[in-house]
Order: C-alpha cells, then structure tokens, then sequence
C-alpha cells in the first residue's frame, strides 16, 4: 500500500490533509467533497483520537483500476476475465509463509480511527476491512468485504449478506456449534484489495487471483489467537470470531444505494488481537461513493462480459455497470440483425441480483457515459420497439417490497444496414488545439 501511493503521490494523485479533523462526519464531508470535484486520493494525516493517519479514495477510479492489471482504458473487462481464469489453474501455491513483521504494534480496537460516516449511522463502522476466514469444511480462504460497526473494544456487530460465501462459512461453523475465525483486514496492498472485490465459486480462493495480480506468491505470516494466515503487507489486522447462535442490534447505516439500511439483527465480532505495522495507514472508504462503486461495478461487468463470452455470443467488445451497478452497459461490434437483442437476453442471466436495466451499444460509444448511451437510445430508432420489459423476475436479495422486481432491456444500437447514416460528425483537430494559443485574459 506505501509503495502504491508513493507511485500515485508521484503523479500528484495524493492530497494530503494536515488540519487535524473530527472522524465524526468531518472527515467523510471532507472525502465527499474531493470526490465531488475529482478521483485524488486523501490523506489525513491528524485524526482526532488516533495515532494513525487515514487513506481514502484510494481505488475510485476505472483508469487506476486499469493500470494496476495492465488493462487498455476500455478493456477492464477483458483482462480482469483473463486474469480470472488464469487463477483458476494455478500450477504454483498462492501463498507463503514467512515470519511476522518484528515490529508489529499491539493495542486495542479505540486506538484506530473510528470514523462516523453519515447522519443517522448508528455509529462508527469499519467499511474497507476485508474478512479472511477459511471454508470450516474445505480449509478453502475467502476474501470479502463486510461492513461493521464498533461496539466497544471487544465487540463488532457484521451484517452478512446471506448471498456472500462469509454467510456460508459462519452456517457451515454454526452447524457444528463452533464460532468461526476471521481477520479483518484493513488497508491492504492493492491486489489483495481488487481480489477480494471478485466474487468467484465457494471452492475457488481470491488468494489465487491476488497471486496472479502480483506474479509471484502472497507472503502470509500466522495470525496471533486464531488459525488464519494473513498477507505480511497488511496495516492493520483485526482477528476474532463470529459467535455461533448469537444475534444482536446493528445498523442504520448508510449504504452502497444511496439509503439507509434499519436497524437489524446481526452477527457478532469478538475481538481477540488487534495490530498494526509501525508507519500503518488507515484506509476508510465511504460506503456508496465512487472508491465503493468503482471496483464493485468493474468486477460485477467483467462477470457479465464473462457469461456473454461464454455463451459463444460474438462481437462482445467491452462492459459497464456505471453509474450504478443495478445497470449494465454492453458494447457489441454487431454482426447480423437482431445481434443486439440476443445479448440483452443473454445478459438478464449473468447475474442474479444486479442487472436491472441492460443497455447495448455500438463500438463509437463510450459506455462510462449515460449521457452517450441515452443519446444512442433516442437518435438510432424506434424507442417503442427496442426496449424489452420482462415481468416478476427477483432482483436484489434484500427487497421485502419487491422494489428490485423486473427487468429492462434497451438495445440502443443503430440499425445494421443503415451504418452510413449513423456516422458521428468530427470537427477536425480539436485534439491538437491547445486553448493557450488562441484566448488571452480580458
Ligand atoms: C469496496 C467494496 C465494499 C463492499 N462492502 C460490502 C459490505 O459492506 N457488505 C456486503 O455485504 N458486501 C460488500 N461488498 C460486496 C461483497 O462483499 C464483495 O463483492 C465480495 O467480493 C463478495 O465475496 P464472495 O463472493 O466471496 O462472497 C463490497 C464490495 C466492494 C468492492
């Protein structure tokens, strides 16, 4: 993580902050506002109550995300996939054991910052701690992100999204009376971050997928109280376990859709360890916001640029799920009528919670933009005859309204045979104009 943001401080994408500020609502009103105005990354050196300085907006950005898998701007999708499958036939172990850093720092769960993010959370959360735990039936490690809420210094309240494989370790520990071990990891080196974004099968570690990111194995070091291995590059470490049979009041909190989600009946973190590396950094991340948005929609539309590929659809170029990932974005090199129509079908199957509105394009259009798309929408045809409704299919897991019901699909495409009319007009050498050249100060 230091040598990431030293490379990025580099290239000037590194604010830093030196007003003390409150983790109370301060230091997020101070992260929204730079994520109004751009993607730079902050660093709040002086947090009221902690020794440690904050990283945040860190990965909210699609050109950063490329960079670090080595992907052209447009082609997240197409190298994240390859990587993927690369993980899969992994021929060398992921891992490797090596000696805990000598100079770990021991303390207790208050002496991190503890950040309040928004008016009515019910208080602060830990919202980039990534959960390591092991399959308590395979051995099989798991990375994932969970949100959770401060207690006290010995207890977090998880709220477990029962589609995650973590819910499905915890009932596979429960079953057999037993709490299951977990670290939390915060402020982790990037490839073990984008890793844990994936979501692959149950059987299937992210560790192989950080391996492949990095090129050679994760150093791993032995947790302090519980059998985990951890990545040695890891700020701070978090270990415990969720209590068997154990549910108590967590929540509201402000969530990824923009809403606050209830108070509810979640599980319980008991704290057993807590540490950190002696210059560590904090990384917070506000929940919702594009460092949130950004890796969740970039992995969520490689799955679906996935499963089109896989179902031996051709002319499949690239995929987004900006500006929210409830929206997919397909854009296609159209081969035969009717091409467009075929992939908007195909895509309502890629996955089960998330495409509710699907939308395919052609190649001239830049599908991070729904402005763009929209405009391909209304100007390349009929707008009755291009959207297709289908009925009562469930959506997002959590809907007790059936607010997530349904799906729509818009083939924005021009038509197949009318390609000359739909050329997009240039104004010639706008890219070398350097504005400079032309406007003086009044
Ligand atoms: C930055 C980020 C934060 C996330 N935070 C949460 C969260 O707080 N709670 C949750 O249920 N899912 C969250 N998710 C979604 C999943 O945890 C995440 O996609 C994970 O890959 C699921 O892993 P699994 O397939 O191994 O279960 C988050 C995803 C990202 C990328």
């Amino acid at each position: 993580m230091h040598k990431y943001l030293k490379q990025l401080a580099d290239s000037n994408q590194v604010l830093i902050v030196e007003k003390e500020v409150d983790p109370e609502f301060e230091l997020a009103a101070v992260t929204k506002k730079v994520q109004l105005q751009g993607d730079q990354i902050v660093r709040f050196n002086k947090v009221k109550g902690s020794d440690l300085p904050v990283v945040t907006n860190i990965y909210g950005s699609r050109q950063r995300l490329c960079e670090l898998i080595k992907a052209p701007v447009d082609g997240f999708c197409k190298s994240w996939s390859a990587l993927v499958e690369q993980s899969k036939s992994m021929s060398e172990p992921s891992t490797r054991l090596v000696d805990a850093p000598a100079d770990l720092v021991q303390g207790k769960l208050g002496d991190l910052p503890l950040i309040t993010y928004h008016e009515k959370d019910a208080g602060p959360y830990f919202t980039s701690a990534i959960f390591l735990a092991k399959d308590p039936d395979t051995g099989i490690p798991n990375l994932s992100f969970h949100r959770s809420m401060h207690v006290s210094d010995d207890e977090l309240r998880v709220r477990l999204g029962s589609s995650h494989d973590l819910a499905k370790y915890q009932a596979r520990a429960e079953a057999k009376g037993e709490a299951l071990e977990v670290a939390l990891l915060i402020g982790v080196s990037p490839e073990i971050f984008l890793a844990a974004c994936a979501s692959i099968p149950i059987d299937w570690s992210e560790l192989n997928i950080a391996s492949t990111i990095s090129g050679n194995p994760i150093d791993m070091y032995q947790c302090e109280t519980i059998d985990l291995q951890v990545p040695a590059t890891t700020q701070i470490v978090i270990e415990g376990r969720i209590l068997p049979n154990e549910l108590r009041k967590e929540g509201p909190f402000g969530e990824f859709l923009g809403y606050y989600v209830p108070e509810g009946e979640n599980h319980v973190f008991e704290i057993t360890n807590v540490s950190w590396q002696k210059d560590a950094l904090f990384h917070s991340l506000l929940c919702g916001s594009s460092e949130d948005l950004c890796p969740l929609e970039a992995v969520t539309a490689a799955r679906t640029y996935q499963h089109l590929v896989n179902a031996g659809l051709p002319g499949i170029i690239d995929v987004s799920c900006a500006p929210a990932f409830m929206n997919t974005t397909i854009k296609i090199k159209q081969q035969y009528e009717g091409h467009a129509k075929q992939v908007l079908t195909t895509a309502f199957g890629a996955n089960m919670d998330y495409n509710r509105a699907c939308f395919v394009v052609d190649e001239d259009i830049d599908i991070t933009n729904m402005n763009e798309v929209i405009w391909a929408y209304l100007t390349r045809g009929r707008v009755d005859k291009r959207v297709m409704v289908l009925h009562d299919i469930p959506g997002f897991y959590r809907d007790p309204h059936k607010d997530f019901w349904g799906r729509i699909g818009i083939d924005a495409t021009m038509p197949m045979d009318r390609k000359d009319e739909f050329i997009r007009k240039t104004v010639p050498g706008v890219d070398d104009i350097n504005l400079q050249d032309y406007i003086s100060q009044s």
